[in-house]
């Protein structure tokens, strides 16, 4: 790894180590002072009290050994500046030596030599850290104004320098990365980061710059004992550099949110008080979002690469941190747009032009990506939501849009283990450097992934055959029950969804008009919640002899075991068991079409099969095998995979391609090593708490079914039968709130709950916020 930074070296090389003792000779013989002095704390430098007898008060810095006296240099001139340009600022004074110098050099016993300047002692208290006052906020930015104002015809040849805690330099921060081991923390980051690298980097060299303080920090003012709000000092010139202003103020803004104060506020008082003396710029204050977020990105990075240098500073160094990661979490909560707007308000842009420009301007290329789409891809390519998404990026539970907009996934069950899980994408990257071709070859990655898959399903299920999608799977599927039972029916429920393929596709009633279905299919009521369709065969007997008037036997039943396109139902108990009875009976095999809920997301089973004491003929699975990669399998008995064999054959040029099976191999690792199925069921049952707690308050929520982390609301009317167009509403406006559901049912009244198995317990909450606020702003 490489560390860019030139701070490397300094934070790397021990403090100095000077006693009080050698302090009051060094001060006695270099400056003429003595007194009673007292050690301040420092992180890389030593700072002393030293308190005259007649009250004078200085403080004397021994600098690290590694520090560049030029930099030294540069702060005192700074200081002297500002006296002589607003002699009222609170700065310290400089105290020239007995030979006149700004900055002397003492040597310690092991021989290094340190630069020591002694300034004056600022009276004053420091603020508490606890302390909420819009008038101090408001200070502070006015203060920094003047501290900008005062330098801003001040030069040194130095200012320049790379400093780690310039955020220009923020993009370099991704080389610490590796340093940051919560998967959340480093999430965060990365969102800042990229927001950094997309927003901000691209517009630096347009805003104005010059030397500012960089570090008025409230650890860095002092007030006066009798009034917190009146700001008495300014100390700590270590941080002085040649960068943006808005990054000075940002710098500002950033260390003074705490975690009990609404931040956006306390940034829009700083954000006023300096916009008093100096007037900010739109283009300044749409950055200023992104560089908050990114000053705290910083403090947060460079901490957890500092303890790794200073283990034995863990507590300085670290101390805090915990709060600065919630008040980064709590900024990254905020829309970005919003904090711009209130930021413009405080300055009084009234219109809020520069933002709605960039919206006009993502909006342009959405219009163009749509027109394209529908030109490219036709008709049939239709999108989600009223006002489509462009998602750019997915990471666990969250996508992001093409302005770094995050949105709470809700929806995809494809990503089973989360967007982009890094062991999955790690697999895939591996397996494809190394080899992908057709399964015409041994390979032992695909003997892994079906003895696994097969070890997770009953005997005498053994016989494992890869395709690519789920509509393959149940088209090879429909073959092999032909095949084997010589007949010519099948048997699916009235609003199913089965594939896209010539045969699946007539299994898909769900986009069937009824009355057009081919006379060899025959429909069945899925286990919905409302009683009337809970017959104990649900119908299938008068579906079996409907296929005999029209001339076929069954020669399979095949049901999604989640019923997702019905409405999200478990089947419950006898359900499935009386089915596949019926079906049997009448010659045909029972297929468990696993596409949608396998794979452990009903929580208290891997498959749905399981909720009731059956044993698939076949069973198929697909879309989160992969994680997004399209894998898909068949399994069923070698008998009847023999005949397949002998009678047709099977090939897939793409199932089970090394690749493929990596990516399968790695999902199902995921699942299991992070407790995934356990976790859909502990998130499931809490969400669906908090959905009984919202059907309380909500007359147009009705039933609440499913299982897991699959679940479906029937969205009802008074007379508790589904309204039409209301559960699209609830989806639209959720969208707008960064939370993206979808629906499903015969009457599209259903909202369909499917979040990636990497949900926790707070995204359930976030989730059922904006269903309440949803509800309440219909
Ligand atoms: C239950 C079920 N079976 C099969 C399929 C078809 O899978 P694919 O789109 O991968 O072909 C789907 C797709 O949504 C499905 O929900």
């Amino acid at each position: 790894m490489s560390h860019n930074l030139n701070q490397d070296k300094l934070l790397k090389t021990p403090s100095p180590s000077f006693s009080v003792d050698e302090v009051n000779e060094i001060a006695n013989e270099l400056y003429g002072i003595s007194g009673t002095i007292s050690m301040l704390g420092s992180e890389r430098d030593q700072n002393f009290h030293l308190v005259t007898a007649t009250g004078d008060q200085f403080l004397i810095k021994i600098a690290n050994s590694s520090e560049n006296p030029a930099i030294i240099d540069m702060q005192l001139k700074a200081m002297e500046y500002i006296s002589k340009v607003d002699s009222d600022l609170p700065v310290p004074k400089v105290l020239l030596s007995k030979s006149g110098s700004a900055i002397e050099e003492v040597e310690a016993k092991d021989g290094r030599k340190h630069p020591v300047r002694v300034v004056t002692y600022l009276p004053g208290v420091s603020p508490r850290n606890d302390y909420v006052s819009n008038l101090l906020f408001r200070q502070m930015g006015l203060i920094l104004a003047r501290m900008t104002r005062a330098l801003s015809g001040f030069f040194h040849p130095i200012a320049n320098y790379e400093l780690m805690w310039d955020l220009k330099h923020t993009a370099k921060l991704r080389d610490y990365l590796a340093f940051i081991t919560n998967a959340e923390h480093h999430e965060l980051v990365s969102y800042f980061l990229d927001r950094f690298d997309r927003n901000v980097f691209p517009e630096i060299p347009k805003l104005r710059a010059q030397i500012v303080h960089n570090d008025l920090v409230p650890d860095n003012i002092l007030v006066a004992k009798d009034d917190p709000n009146q700001i008495i000092g300014i100390i700590d010139f270590g941080d002085l550099t040649h960068t943006l202003q808005v990054i000075d103020l940002a710098t500002t803004i950033a260390a003074t949110l705490n975690e009990t104060t609404d931040p956006v506020a306390v940034a829009a008082q700083i954000v006023a008080g300096y916009n008093e003396l100096i007037p900010l710029e739109e283009a300044e204050l749409r950055l200023l979002y992104d560089l908050v977020g990114a000053r705290l990105t910083m403090l947060n990075v460079i901490a957890s690469w500092r303890v790794t240098i200073h283990p034995e500073n863990q507590d300085y160094i670290t101390g805090g941190v915990d709060q600065t990661w919630r008040i980064l979490e709590m900024w990254r909560d905020r829309d970005p747009e919003m904090v711009a707007k209130k930021f413009f308000r405080v300055c009084g842009f009234w219109e809020h032009k520069a933002v709605e420009q960039r919206k006009d301007q993502s909006g342009k290329e959405i219009d163009s990506l749509l027109s394209r789409r529908e030109r490219l891809l036709g008709p049939c390519a239709y999108l989600f939501y009223n006002r489509p998404l462009h998602i750019v990026r997915g990471e666990g539970v969250w996508l992001y849009d093409d302005e770094g907009n995050r949105y709470l996934d809700v929806y995809n069950n494809v990503p089973q283990v989360g967007h982009c899980h890094p062991h999955v994408v790690n697999a895939i990257a591996q397996q494809a450097r190394l080899l992908n071709t057709s399964t015409r070859y041994l390979h032992r990655l695909i003997l892994e992934l079906a003895e696994r898959i097969t070890d997770r399903l009953p005997e005498p299920l053994s016989v494992c055959m890869f395709v690519c999608t789920g509509s393959e799977a149940n088209e090879l599927a429909w073959c092999m029950a032909k095949l084997v039972s010589g007949n010519t029916g099948a048997l699916i429920t009235k609003f199913s969804y089965h594939g896209s393929t010539g045969a699946t596709a007539q299994f898909s009633t769900e986009s069937i008009p009824e009355g057009n279905l081919p006379s060899h299919i025959q429909t069945l009521f899925a286990p919905t919640s409302d009683s009337t369709y809970r017959k104990p065969d649900s119908g299938i007997r008068d579906a079996i002899m409907a296929l005999n008037e029209n001339g076929h036997q069954p020669a399979m039943l095949i049901l999604d075991t989640s019923f997702v396109s019905d409405g999200i139902y478990t089947p419950p108990k006898g359900y499935l068991k009386t089915l596949f009875a019926e079906t049997r009976t009448a010659g045909g095999l029972c297929i468990a079409d696993e596409v949608q809920g396998g794979f452990g997301r009903f929580g208290t089973h891997f498959w749905g099969f399981e909720f009731d004491d059956v044993i698939p003929d076949i069973v198929t699975m697909g879309k989160p095998m992969g994680n997004g990669h399209p894998i898909a399998a068949v399994v069923t008995r070698p008998e009847i995979a023999e005949t397949l064999a002998n009678q047709t054959g099977y090939f897939n040029t793409f199932g089970g391609n090394p690749v493929s099976c990596a990516a399968g191999l790695a999902v199902l690792n995921v699942i299991e090593k992070e407790a995934l199925q356990h976790n859909a069921l502990e998130v499931g049952q809490y969400l669906k708490g908090g959905l009984h707690e919202l059907q309380k308050d909500y007359s147009l929520i009705g039933p609440i079914h499913g299982s897991g982390l699959l679940l479906g609301i029937d969205i009802i009317g008074p007379d508790r039968k589904p309204i039409p167009g209301i559960a699209d509403r609830i989806m639209n406006h959720m969208r707008e709130n960064g939370v993206l559901i979808g629906i499903t049912g015969q009457h599209s009244q259903i909202l369909k709950i499917r979040p990636p198995l990497v949900f926790e317990k707070q995204h359930a909450d976030l989730l059922l916020t904006a269903l309440r606020n949803a509800l309440d702003e219909l």
